[in-house]
Formats: C-alpha cells, structure tokens, sequence
C-alpha cells in the first residue's frame, strides 16, 4: 500500500486524537465507596457516641451523647473490670442547627490517672463499660494518624488497620464527619469510630469540612465541631478550642487552626509564639505540628490554599525547631524533605500530606509534573501513618496505604530530633550516626 493512500487516514487519526480526546479535568476522583450509617437502636439513657481525649496532665475527657436530656455527666473508672474507684462529674450541652436538635453531648474529666494504664469506665450511672490505655510518660510513644476521614466503607478499612497494631493516641489533622450541615452524620460518624475513639483518646484540629457556617444564622460556624469535640485548648491557655497543643510523653503537639485567624495580630498567633516559647526541649525533645491545609502540596487538588497561613506562621515553626508538620485536606499523601520557606533547610520541620482516611470525596489522583525537587514521596491512596517516637534523638515514620483489606507499608523514615541536631541547635549535646534514608 503506497503511503499516499495511507496519508488520509492518518490524518484523520492526528486530527482525532488531537482534537476529539476527552479533555481530562484537573484531578480525577474515583467512584468512592458508600458511606456507612450508624444509627441508634437503644435507650435514650444509653450512652452513645463515646470518645476520650487528653486533658491536661494526667487526665483524660470522656465526651459521649445521650437522646435523654436528663442524663447525668458523670464517669465511674478504676483498673479493674466493674470496679470502680474513682468518679467524676462534668457538665453538657447541646445545640440546635435550623430544624436539628442534638442530644445531650457531656464532657467530663477524669484523674489523676496514672500513665500506661488500662482503666475500665462507664458513662452515666450505668450501661455498658468501656476501657482505654493511657499514654506512656516517657518513650517510646506511638502515634496513630490519618485525615479528611469521612464515614466510607474506605474509612472503616482505615480505621481496622489503625486499630490492628497497637498505638497510643491517634491525631487526626482536620474534616472529621463530612456532615457538611447534615447534622444525623456527625451522630452516625460518632457511632462509627466509638469503638476506636473510646479506647484511645483522639486528638483533632478542624478543616474545612468543620466549618458550617450559615450566612446570618450562623456566621461564627463550627457549632458542631465545638459541642462535640472538645480539646484540651483551656488546658494549653488557648482561648479556642480550634487551635490548642498537649504533651504526651516527650513529644509537645500543636494543633493549628487553617480555618481562624492566623496572621500576626490574631489571637492564634499570639497564642503559638507564648506556646512555642515555654516548651522546654528537655522536658519534651519533639514539637509536631497539625494544620488541615497543607503549605506544601505538589498535588493538584487544593493547590496554593495553605499559603496564606504558611507566609504567616511558618518563621514561628521554623525558629522554634518544629520537627514536623503533618496535614490533611488533599486526599493523598505526600511527604517532603525538611524545607524552610519553599527551600530545602536541614533545620526546617519535615512537612507530611497524609488526608487519606477515606472519605466520600475519593482521592486527588493528579499530581504536578514535574515533581518539586522537595517533594520526596506522593501517592494517592488511602491509608494511615504511624509514627513511633523511640528516644529524644530518633523516631520512624511510616505511610501504610489501604490495599483492599491488607494495610501495606509503602513509605518509611527515620527522623532525627532537631533539638538533638547540632546544626540546628547550639546547645545540642547529643550526636548520632544518622541511618542513610535518616532527615
Ligand atoms: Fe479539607
């Protein structure tokens, strides 16, 4: 066949291709799976939607929801099974959000406690008891993490896998229930991780998810998000409970609000140069950070939003010797090197994506190519990270992405305490031989 005749036909090809593709969108999210609904079955004295959270020093908030709005704050505990010693009362609240009325959400603090220890509790007077492990005071300690969580058959299939190997606290950087102003969905979301959340406590910042502001009806948003997940922010001299920080074992934590006053006259900032400036690296060697938006992001998803906040905040992370900053939103997961200021610096915090819970969303599937010579390792999958905090030097974070039912490794490192790392701390008296893959 002689190439002229052929010459139309690939033409045609040329112009088919070229013209008549399907124009691909910025990112492409796969048909998620279907949300789970919780509902409630029992009696409305029955305490429902259980989690604990740290609470200041040796002490720990047991939160839960009754549909009894009569039912006492008050949580019985002890380190034997049906025994308990000890008792403490709280105090509850609720809240109407248009034609929505929530139960009764109480908050009650427990403690002293004393650490590593397996204590049996129940909640109002009666019903079914529940159990947690407080954290260990010194090393090793073990974190839990995953973002952007939602209630999706993914988001049980996280969850199995965080809670099929041991941990200590689980952090969850931001967009909890995706009620997104559907109020029966975070009461579902609390049914769904109580088997998790009562038996170790949850430590959240809010994203975006969190807001549900109404224009003129509710304009100052997170009236959800405040009722039921309080954190230890009066503990930590923080006047919002959407920014705070907490100290478990030798680590110091900030959580960080994307979605409140950030820049250098907000009270968030005040409060994170008075937080940052009283940790004693002594006393706790390690400072992470939780944001929701991250301010570094090679995705295509959410690109540019957490630059605001970074130009803001980011010298105060830097100069305190952050070690690491872990946020949500992008619905993959993304880890860089130690960077400063869009520049790669041996004495910048490592900045980790990890919003891959499994929300009804699916995954930010486009990255940016090339990748940033920052960017170390990304992947949309959904999954979890552990982070596991051996001595004041050395700790190893791992990304464990969600294949169907197993939960496979697929990123690893070893870090090294910034406030043992003589370049970035004159004052450091400890040294180590760093393993090859260690920033
Ligand atoms: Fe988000």
């Amino acid at each position: 066949m002689e190439i002229s005749s052929l010459l139309p036909n690939l033409l045609c090809l040329f112009f088919f291709l070229h013209f008549a593709s399907p124009v691909l969108p910025e990112y492409t999210r796969p048909p998620p799976r279907p949300l789970i609904l919780r509902s409630h079955n029992q009696s409305d004295s029955h305490p429902q939607q259980v989690h604990i959270s740290l609470a200041g020093k040796d002490y720990m908030r047991v939160s839960w929801i009754t549909s009894d709005k009569k039912a006492r704050s008050v949580v019985e505990y002890g380190t034997t099974p049906g025994k308990y010693g000890g008792a403490a009362t709280g105090e509850s609240t609720s809240y109407h959000y248009f034609f929505y009325s929530s139960g009764e959400i109480h908050h009650v603090k427990i403690g002293p406690l004393k650490p590593t220890t397996t204590y049996y509790y129940r909640c109002g007077g009666g019903g079914q008891e529940f159990s947690f492990r407080t954290p260990p005071s010194t090393f090793p300690v073990e974190f839990a993490v995953a973002g952007d969580l939602g209630q999706t058959e993914w988001t049980e299939s996280t969850l199995a896998h965080v809670g099929a190997r041991d941990y200590d606290v689980f952090l969850l950087p931001g967009d909890l229930s995706y009620a997104d102003t559907q109020q029966p969905l975070w009461d579902s979301f609390g049914r769904l991780v109580e088997p998790y959340a009562s038996t170790r406590p949850w430590m959240v910042t809010e994203g975006n998810h969190e807001i549900e502001i109404f224009p003129i009806i509710y304009p100052q948003g997170f009236k959800a998000y405040n009722a039921r997940w309080v954190m230890p922010y009066q503990e930590s001299k923080s006047t919002s409970n959407l920014y705070y920080s907490f100290d478990v074992a030798g680590v110091h934590v900030v959580m960080l609000g994307s979605y409140t006053d950030f820049d250098s006259n907000s009270d968030q900032y005040k409060w994170l140069q008075a937080d940052l400036a009283s940790v004693d690296r002594a006393k706790t060697p390690w400072i992470f950070a939780l944001i929701h938006a991250p301010w570094y992001n090679s995705n295509s998803a959410h690109t540019g939003e957490g630059e605001t906040m970074r130009v803001a905040m980011e010298d105060i992370l830097y100069r305190a010797r952050v070690d690491l900053v872990l946020a949500g939103h992008v619905h993959a997961y993304e880890r860089f090197t130690r960077v400063y200021d869009n520049k790669a610096d041996q004495c910048g915090p490592v900045h980790l994506t990890i919003g891959d819970g499994g929300n009804r969303e699916g995954l930010a599937l486009m990255f940016e190519n090339p990748s940033p010579s920052i960017s170390m390792f990304r992947e949309a999958s959904f999954g979890h990270g552990r982070l596991r905090v051996f001595n004041a030097t050395h700790a190893h974070w791992s990304w464990h992405h969600n294949n169907d039912a197993d939960s496979i490794t697929a990123d690893e490192i070893w870090l090294e305490s910034l406030s043992s790392s003589s370049p970035c701390n004159d004052d450091a008296t400890v040294t180590s031989n760093s393993p090859n893959d260690e920033l």
